[in-house]
């Protein structure tokens, strides 16, 4: 028997605006929306009054299980899908990594095995492409027709990084098949070299690691790859981005007409660099990611790109978590031996309500764009996902914009033994949360007694 249910007198947030509307679900899906929906017949009226309705959240980069060493990061599918739909977030797109020397089918077994019967939430990958050869690219296409539309690649770490002909091939090849590429855009060799003076000079203190990865040498990248891009006339989608500049050439390139989109999370906007210049080396080691945190200034100067709409397109977290002691564990006093990466998938959308929406410039429908809509397009998952319209999957946040909660690694739902938010008091939390029409965040409450999120096919069908 098909379950119906309508939530009546909400503030939705979808494409024709903000709207007071009802919507009715039926099973997964959105099936009416709209004034004054009628509710005879239906299981249940759930009352949203005081509330805004909006579409699930989707993060597109996320690094659940990320391998280091002979470790991994401490959120797998399970953990950190479960922070995820605490926070509104409803689909997460994550990475399977290439290991050079093997095939991206390998890549993608191994992601999928890690993610399978535990993800609570839907779920994608992009590939992580790091050994460009006939083989991988051969077996593009067949990536392409398992929903795998969008392809990593990387300018910086050492066992990673590509060089301008393989990023050239590249660029020719996902063209011709509609993919996207995306980058991270460091500059490896400017790093490699001030991370081995550093070796050199002994200066171990995790206060070196953003002189090594200075935020000229990320525009010396993205400039790079915006240039290789423009030149081969293919799409391209730059994670991760702090700098102010560099999203100024985002922009100017958008501007001529080149399908570039940039990409940025919320530690880039809420947290800067003194957290580098704490003595304690474990502390200072605890804000150790890539590209890392900024000066106030330029994330001050950040913000204006993101209210005003330019050259940043999606919000996402690159949640990829190590905890305190396996910081320390393989830290050992020298910070270029630290595992990279900060949590925030749980808190991405209270962060840019709170600080964006309720503090700053950002409307509340750029926020939706920024957090759900826009990653849809851009990854191939639109109308089914990003948005509140008949036919979508039901993935609904109520949420409430008065709700203030202070973030802790004593409350979050992350396995990590810390929190880089602690202490701050955000506005606005995810007070029930449905994934495909299933209600799995009530209040304080997981309701979901197993798994059940699905890989998520994508299409090439994007707004480019
Ligand atoms: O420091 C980071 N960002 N770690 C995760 C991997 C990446 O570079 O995105
Ligand atoms: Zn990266
Ligand atoms: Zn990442």
């Amino acid at each position: 028997m098909k379950k119906e249910f309508l939530i009546r007198g909400g503030k939705i947030v979808c494409e024709e605006g903000v709207k007071e509307w009802d919507i009715l679900i039926a099973d997964e899906k959105i099936v009416q929306i709209g004034p004054h929906l009628s509710d005879k017949g239906v299981d249940e009226v759930i009352s949203a009054e005081g509330y805004y309705l909006l579409p699930g959240g989707i993060d597109a980069h996320t690094h659940m299980s990320l391998p280091f060493k002979n470790d991994s990061s401490c959120d797998d599918f399970s953990s950190g899908t479960k922070a995820a739909l605490f926070g509104g977030t409803t689909t997460i797109i994550d990475f399977a990594n290439q290991t050079r020397g093997e095939s991206l089918q390998k890549a993608v077994d191994h992601w999928q095995k890690l993610a399978e019967q535990k993800s609570y939430c839907d779920y994608s990958f992009h590939i992580s492409v790091t050994d460009v050869n006939k083989k991988s690219i051969d077996e593009l296409p067949q990536m392409i027709n398992q929903g795998i539309t969008s392809f990593k690649t990387f300018m910086a770490y050492p066992n990673m990084r590509l060089h301008e002909k393989e990023f050239r091939t590249l660029f020719k090849e996902i063209k011709k098949l509609k993919g996207l590429l995306t980058v991270h855009a460091e500059n490896g060799e400017e790093i490699e070299k001030r991370v081995s003076l550093c070796i050199k000079k002994g200066q171990t203190h995790p206060r070196f690691h953003p002189l090594c990865r200075s935020i000229d040498q990320e525009e010396m990248a993205v400039a790079q790859i915006i240039m290789w891009a423009k030149e081969e006339g293919c799409p391209l989608y730059i994670v991760h981005m702090t700098s102010p500049k560099a999203v100024e050439m985002v922009y100017k390139a958008q501007q001529e007409g080149h399908t570039i989109y940039g990409e940025s999370c919320p530690q880039y906007f809420l947290l800067d660099d003194h957290f580098y210049h704490q003595e304690d080396f474990n502390k200072a080691g605890n804000y150790i990611l890539s590209p890392p945190l900024r000066s106030k200034e330029v994330v001050e100067n950040l913000w204006p790109y993101l209210s005003e709409g330019k050259g940043i397109s999606v919000l996402a977290t690159d949640h990829c978590t190590f905890s305190q002691k396996q910081r320390e564990k393989h830290g050992q006093g020298k910070f270029w031996q630290l595992p990279n990466g900060l949590g925030g998938v749980e808190h991405r959308l209270e962060l840019f309500f709170s600080e964006g929406v309720m503090r700053r410039r950002l409307t509340l429908e750029h926020f939706v764009h920024l957090t759900a809509t826009n990653p849809a397009k851009i990854f191939g998952l639109y109308p089914q996902k990003g948005v509140l319209k008949v036919g979508a999957d039901a993935d609904i946040v109520l949420w409430n914009p008065q709700k203030k909660h202070t973030l802790s690694s004593s409350t979050h739902h992350s396995q990590c033994d810390y929190s880089p938010y602690e202490g701050l008091v955000v506005q606005g939390k995810a007070e029930k949360v449905w994934l495909r029409g299933e209600l799995i965040i009530n209040g304080d409450q997981f309701l979901a007694t197993k798994p059940n999120g699905k890989r998520l096919k994508r299409t090439t069908l994007f707004n480019h």
